[in-house]
């Protein structure tokens, strides 16, 4: 997820480093660290915050000048952003230096194991264990390159990897498997990096590894082989595109690349937690207050904005799957209600940042009243996490675009994954456990499918960018799409638009429908089909523009909507994951159409620390 870079050439390697860390700076990391060699040893820094808070204890604890060195700017995911977590993380005798992006999901395996052994651990990470690995294996006297290649044969999960050792001082080991790696070479320098921002000032000749492909790299040399010592020939590619188009990956803007990820950040959300074979559901952050859970007398979700969206959506799945009451709260409202909460409630902060000030006061206001609290957060280490007494990160990495898009998916999953772990606890049996798996585990995939239909909505949005009012209805757990679809056009567009149950339409709001009123109807083909379809017949009698977001064998639809955007069917409540994709789409091309500043909206922040 976050920054890598690697120097070893000529040069004095540390403001090299430094400068691509910063380069990799709109990312947004919690710490950052470096290594350097030098006379047959090696020398770290770390530090929790920005890379200028590394520079400031490099300026006080000055580190020998060195030609070979690497940096690391980190998005914690297992341990709370500090100076001991950051990178590099090191062995017992301070002889390996390992950074890493990504998860070691059998980290806690391979951990005991070595502890058995008498390695010593001093971070809270999933990456230390890689140093302490190598360390054991170098010890029967294998070189750097085999002790990192065979340690990767005992890993599972994500990496992007730069190992050093100060008994081959002149070269790194570096590998990927899922999390990116590129080498930049130069004239009697080479660089490794996480990406290429890090290193186009330098060089704009890069070799990028494969999955499954390690590598050692020295000053004027490179081989690549993979983890069976198969040799691989690598080509030299030129990079020709300019900084800020890397920093997006290629993409216009934050929020669209976010979009994009979506497929991967589910998927990091259910890694190592989901079990398709089991048909169950492991989530480490809560496995001590299990019991809370499953016997609470309700749950409270409380979040603001999209994180409150996604409560809502939660609501169903925990009050219908897990068969638990659910409420849903407003954190601005819940703060100031004097709301009545015991010890047998439940309470799940939502939140992206982990920082928003209305949802930390409901945390506190829940605590004192002696309620069980625990946060589904995004940002790890950030306040609300800590304050929790338990909880799930969802895993999707930085969120950039002020618009929440990737977190709002990942934190329906982490909802789906925890409704699924109390409804087995609670009694539903492995068969219907494993359907529901097997229908999570499948999401990544459908949404890559809706993900196919973004020049279709592209087009669409240019139909309707003169439109000035948008109504998004939607039914049972679509209600919520219907309100983020809603939001999200409000936000980067400034369209005004208002978010219905379908039903609700002929209350009032039916008086605005007119020939030029869009209203977009979430309508999959679930329990209450027939029923979305009546209020889309009422629309379409009062010729309004209808825009459905309709399964893939929906031929009803067709005949009365005048667009429809194709969604994979799914289990009923997972739908929302795939339903809000194409509404993403739509305000992020509405705002395009219109010429708005997507990333950065007027009047928004990205995390609304006051009240
Ligand atoms: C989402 O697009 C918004 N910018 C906003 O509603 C956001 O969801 C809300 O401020 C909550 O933030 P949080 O998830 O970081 O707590
Ligand atoms: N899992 C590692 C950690 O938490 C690496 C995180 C990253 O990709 O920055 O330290």
């Amino acid at each position: 997820m976050c920054g890598i870079v690697g120097y070893v050439g000529k040069r004095e390697c540390l403001p090299i480093i430094l400068e691509g860390l910063k380069r990799l700076e709109y990312r947004g990391y919690d710490s950052a660290g470096v290594a350097v060699a030098q006379s047959g040893k090696l020398f770290f820094q770390k530090k929790a915050g920005k890379v200028s808070e590394l520079e400031a204890a490099l300026v006080l604890n000055r580190l020998p000048a060195s030609t070979i060195g690497m940096g690391h700017s980190r998005w914690a995911t297992h341990g709370e952003p500090n100076d001991t977590n950051a990178h590099p993380h090191s062995d017992c005798s301070g002889t390996i230096a390992v950074i890493h992006n990504g998860i070691i999901e059998n980290f806690q395996t391979l951990k005991t194991k070595l502890q058995k052994d008498g390695h010593v651990f001093k971070s809270a990470t999933d990456t230390e264990v890689l140093s302490h690995l190598i360390e054991e294996i170098m010890k029967n006297g294998n070189d750097l390159f085999t002790a990192v290649r065979l340690a990767l044969k005992e890993v599972q999960g994500a990496y992007g990897l730069v190992v050093m050792s100060s008994k081959e001082p002149e070269k790194f080991v570096v590998a990927k498997l899922g999390s990116p790696l590129i080498l930049g070479i130069g004239d009697g320098e080479n660089m490794v990096a996480s990406d290429a921002a890090a290193i186009i000032a330098h060089t704009r000749q890069v070799v990028y590894l494969n999955d499954g492909e390690v590598a050692e790299v020295s000053a004027d040399a490179f081989k690549t082989t993979t983890l069976d010592q198969v040799e691989v020939t690598k080509e030299i590619k030129k990079i020709d595109f300019d900084l800020s188009q890397i920093e997006r990956a290629g993409f216009d803007h934050f929020m669209l690349k976010e979009i994009h990820e979506q497929p991967e950040t589910i998927r990091n959300a259910m890694r190592g937690r989901l079990q398709v074979e089991q048909g169950g559901v492991r989530l480490g952050g809560l496995e001590h207050v299990q019991a809370k859970l499953v016997n609470a007398r309700r749950i409270i979700i409380i979040g603001c904005g999209t994180s409150w969206h996604a409560g809502l959506v939660g609501e169903y799945m925990l009050e219908q799957i897990a068969k638990i009451p659910t409420e849903v709260e407003y954190a601005s409202e819940f703060r100031y209600r004097n709301p009545v909460v015991t010890s047998e409630d439940v309470v799940l902060l939502m939140s992206q940042s982990g920082e928003t000030a209305d949802t930390l006061a409901a945390l506190k206001e829940a605590k004192a009243k002696g309620a069980t609290v625990l946060g589904v957060v995004n940002v790890v280490g950030s306040t609300i996490a800590r304050e929790s007494m338990g909880g799930v990160y969802v895993h999707a990495g930085p969120e950039i675009g002020v618009a929440s898009t990737k977190a709002f998916t990942s934190q329906l999953t982490v909802l789906a994954l925890i409704t699924l772990m109390i409804a087995r606890a609670k009694g539903m049996s492995e068969t219907d456990g494993k359907i529901l798996a097997k229908e999570l585990d499948a999401l990544p995939d459908k949404v890559r499918k809706v993900l196919g239909n973004a020049d279709q909505i592209q087009r669409l949005a240019d139909e309707f960018k003169g439109s000035n009012n948008f109504l998004y209805l939607g039914r049972g757990a679509n209600f919520p799409v219907a309100l983020e679809g809603a939001l999200k056009l409000k936000e980067i567009s400034y369209i005004h638009a208002e978010g219905y149950p379908a039903a609700e339409m002929k209350h009032g709001p039916i008086a605005l429908i007119d020939k030029n009123m869009p209203v977009v109807f979430v309508v999959p083909k679930d329990a209450i089909y027939e029923k979305v379809l009546s209020n889309v017949q009422e629309v379409r009698a009062r010729k309004g523009r209808i825009i459905a977001i309709a399964n893939e064998d929906d031929h009803e639809i067709e005949k009365l909507a005048e667009f429809v955007i194709r969604v994979p069917r799914t289990y009923g409540f997972f739908g929302p994951i795939l339903n809000v994709v194409p509404l993403q789409l739509l305000s992020y091309y509405m705002a395009i159409a219109r010429g708005t500043n997507v990333d950065q909206p007027r009047n928004l922040a990205k995390s609304v620390t006051v009240e």
